[in-house]
C-alpha cells in the first residue's frame, strides 16, 4: 500500500491555467447513497476498453478522449483494461504500434492515473507459428506502464483504491476465464487487514464481478460463459463482506450499466471504442464515465465524447 496521491497536483494543474471545459453530451446521470470518506470528495474519470490501434482514425479519437478527460480536471483517472487491440495469438511485434497509440493517450492525461489489465493486454499465449508461449504474457503491459505487478492499491483522498488482475489463462476452449487467483485473494486479505475498518474502498477490474447484461439480452436463465465474467465472484465479494466496498468499476462488456447490490455500486463502464470502433453497442456509444464519490453518495455520468465511426458499421457483434 502506498499513498502518492495529493491534491497538490490538481492545484498545480489549475494554477497552470487548466484547460478549456468542452461540452460533452451526458447520456446518464444518477446518484446513490453510500458510506463514503468523511472528508471531501473524490472526482474520478473511469474509462475502459480502449482497443487502441494506429489505423481508422483511432489516434485522433484517443486525443479527443485525453483532451475531454483533462478538461474535467479529475482528481483521479482509472482505466479498466483492454487498453490495446490484441489477443493471445499476438506477438510483441504485432502489438507494438497498438501500444504506441495507447501510450500517447495515457501520457496525455494529466491527472493521477492508474489502469487495470484486460484480456486484450496479454500477448504470446498461443503464438500463431505454433512456437512455445512467451514466458510472461503480461510483460509488455507491465513494461509499458512501468509496473512490477498487475494488481496494486493506493490511497486517494480518504478512499482506498484497489486494481485487480481478473484474467486467468485457462488452457481450455475459452482460452481465459475471468478469475481472481488464490495468490491475489491472499493479497486482497492482507491489504484489507492493513486499512482502517470502514474506510471506503473502490475496486477496479476488467471482467465483471456482477452484471445484469446477460439476463437482459439472453434471458434470465442464461449462464454467462467463464470468459465473460469473473467465475469466482462470490469468493471475491465475500472477502469484502465485512468492509466498506462502495464502488466496483468493471469493463469487458462494452455496455454502460449500473447495479446496486447491498451497499455497493457496480458500474460497467461502456467502452472508449464502443462497438470495437464501429459505432455504439447495445445502445452504449463510445464514451467514458465521470464518478464523484462524496461522504453520503456516489454520483455517476456517462459521457459520449462525440466520435463517429467512419467505416461501415457491422451488424454482427464482435468478441470481447
Ligand atoms: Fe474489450
Amino acid at each position: 500500500m502506498y499513498d502518492k496521491f495529493s491534491r497538490r497536483r490538481l492545484l498545480q494543474t489549475l494554477a497552470a491555467g487548466g484547460t478549456m471545459i468542452a461540452a460533452s453530451p451526458v447520456l446518464g446521470r444518477m446518484a446513490w447513497p453510500i458510506q463514503g470518506a468523511e472528508r471531501g470528495s473524490l472526482r474520478i474519470i473511469f474509462y475502459t476498453d480502449v482497443h487502441a490501434k494506429p489505423g481508422g482514425g483511432v489516434p485522433t479519437a484517443l486525443k479527443i478522449v485525453a483532451d475531454r478527460i483533462n478538461a474535467r480536471q479529475p482528481d483521479l483517472v482509472l482505466g479498466g483494461g483492454d487498453l490495446v487491440e490484441g489477443d493471445f495469438h499476438s506477438s510483441a511485434l504485432d502489438v507494438a504500434p497498438n501500444w504506441d497509440a495507447y501510450m500517447a493517450m495515457h501520457r496525455a492525461i494529466k491527472s493521477e492515473h492508474h489502469v487495470a489489465i484486460g484480456n486484450r493486454d496479454l500477448m504470446g499465449v498461443l503464438p500463431k507459428d505454433g512456437s512455445a508461449p512467451v514466458a510472461d504474457p503480461r510483460l509488455i503491459f507491465k513494461r509499458r506502464l512501468g509496473l512490477t505487478t498487475t494488481y496494486q492499491a493506493f490511497d486517494a483522498l480518504g478512499y482506498h483504491v484497489m486494481l485487480l488482475d481478473s484474467v486467468h489463462i485457462s488452457g481450455d476452449k475459452y482460452k481465459y476465464h475471468g478469475h481472481i487467483a488464490q495468490e491475489q485473494q491472499e493479497w486482497i486479505k492482507a491489504e484489507l487487514s492493513r486499512i482502517p475498518h470502514g474506510k471506503p474502498i473502490v475496486l477496479v477490474l476488467h471482467l465483471p464481478l456482477l452484471t445484469a447484461h446477460f439476463g437482459a439480452v439472453r434471458g434470465m436463465t442464461f449462464q454467462a460463459e467463464p470468459n465473460r465474467v469473473v467465475d469466482n465472484n462470490t469468493d471475491v465479494l465475500a472477502l469484502f463482506a465485512a468492509h466498506n466496498l462502495v464502488l466496483v468499476l468493471q469493463g469487458h462488456l462494452h455496455v454502460s450499466e449500473l447495479l446496486r447490490w447491498g451497499s455497493t455500486t457496480f458500474i460497467t463502464g461502456g467502452a472508449v471504442c464502443g462497438r470495437w470502433w464501429r459505432g455504439s453497442y447495445f445502445g452504449t456509444p463510445e464514451g467514458f464515465n465521470g464518478i464523484t464519490l462524496r461522504a453520503d453518495r456516489v454520483e455517476w455520468e456517462y459521457f459520449d465524447y462525440g466520435w463517429h465511426a467512419s467505416g461501415p458499421v457491422r451488424d454482427r457483434r464482435s468478441p470481447p
